[in-house]
């Protein structure tokens, strides 16, 4: 099957993307590392530890990578919508894990398995891209063996930290533009417009609860749906990570389309924004000689009904 690297900050959904990945049939999980993000590493290392363990998949490795952005201080954090350890505080009713974190940290994990690879590996980040930045600045030679890196982030029309930017790209901004804007890697970028519309309702959280894995991670849900409730004016939670995911492992389930992106790493208002460049063919300055921008594959639309099927497995 496929080959796949999850890089996380779980994080509800994220715990949901890496179950997706982790219980799939068709995808060969190499490795999952973490970053800091909705709550500090510490946890979100063992948070990733804890579902894998859940997913009885402990032979997974795990390393954790970035504490902090790369450029700026200051630490966006999310503990007001997954709870204070990520996980709606319950955490602990998880699986104890089996393995310890890999001592060489992420940036060395990464560089192993894609050095390792025979086929081409598929990179899904759904948290801030600091990790995938250090990556590619530091190991340029493993650029080759990446596929596809499959990206939560980022807002077309909305943002969820600020007016216009969304939680993993603004919390490491400059990180987002080395992958999405200065390295020429194939980016599919998976942003809020259209994670928001495969929302999914308490009705298709307790069918997910028949099984015994689906019932441990809608377990883990109270805090995030208190929190989508005040946002969606109803009983849902939007899954944004294992949107992404699924995208990485049945690739074509998202209808992309090609646009250059702009990452704002000003301090101003816009700082974390992606201007994602939906000017009509012609207006771009194209023909005066210009050398045309990387282009990322955002995803637009999907059957939302048919994702939800596919996420239930
Ligand atoms: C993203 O931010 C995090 O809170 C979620 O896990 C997701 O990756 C949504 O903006
Ligand atoms: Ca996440």
């Amino acid at each position: 099957g496929m080959k796949l690297i999850i890089d996380t900050d779980p994080g509800v959904d994220d715990a949901f993307a890496i179950a997706l990945a982790a219980l799939s049939e068709d995808v060969r999980l190499l490795g999952v590392t973490t970053v800091f993000g909705n709550v500090p590493l510490e946890n979100t290392t063992a948070n990733a530890l804890r579902v894998l363990q859940l997913c009885g998949r402990p032979d997974v490795p795990v390393a954790a990578g970035a504490a902090r952005p790369l450029v700026h201080p200051q630490l966006a954090r999310a503990g007001h919508v997954h709870g204070a350890d990520g996980l709606s505080g319950r955490s602990a009713s998880l699986p104890a894990p089996q393995r310890e974190p890999e001592p060489g940290g992420a940036v060395r994990l990464l560089v192993s398995l894609l050095e390792a690879a025979d086929e081409p590996v598929t990179i899904a980040p759904i948290g801030p891209l600091t990790n995938i930045a250090l990556l590619l600045a530091a190991h340029p030679h493993v650029k080759p063996k990446i596929g596809r890196i499959v990206l939560m982030g980022g807002g077309v029309a909305r943002g969820n930290s600020t007016a216009t930017a969304e939680f993993n790209i603004w919390s490491d901004p400059e990180a987002a533009r080395r992958v999405l804007v200065d390295e020429d890697v194939p980016c599919v970028m998976v942003p809020l417009d259209l994670t928001h519309r495969c929302a999914v309702s308490t009705a298709w959280l307790n069918e997910l609860a028949q099984s015994p894995i689906g019932a441990a991670l809608t377990a883990l849900t109270p805090d995030y749906l208190a929190s989508y409730r005040r946002s969606l004016g109803w009983d849902g939670i939007v899954l944004h990570d294992a949107v992404a995911v699924a995208e990485a492992i049945n690739p074509g389930i998202l209808r992309t389309e090609p646009y250059p992106i702009e990452v704002d790493c000003t301090f101003g208002p816009g700082r974390g924004t992606t201007l994602v460049d939906r000017r009509l063919p012609g207006m771009r300055g194209e023909g005066d000689g210009a050398v045309a921008p990387k282009t990322v594959q955002v995803a637009v639309d999907t059957d939302v009904a048919g994702l939800g099927e596919f996420v239930l497995g």
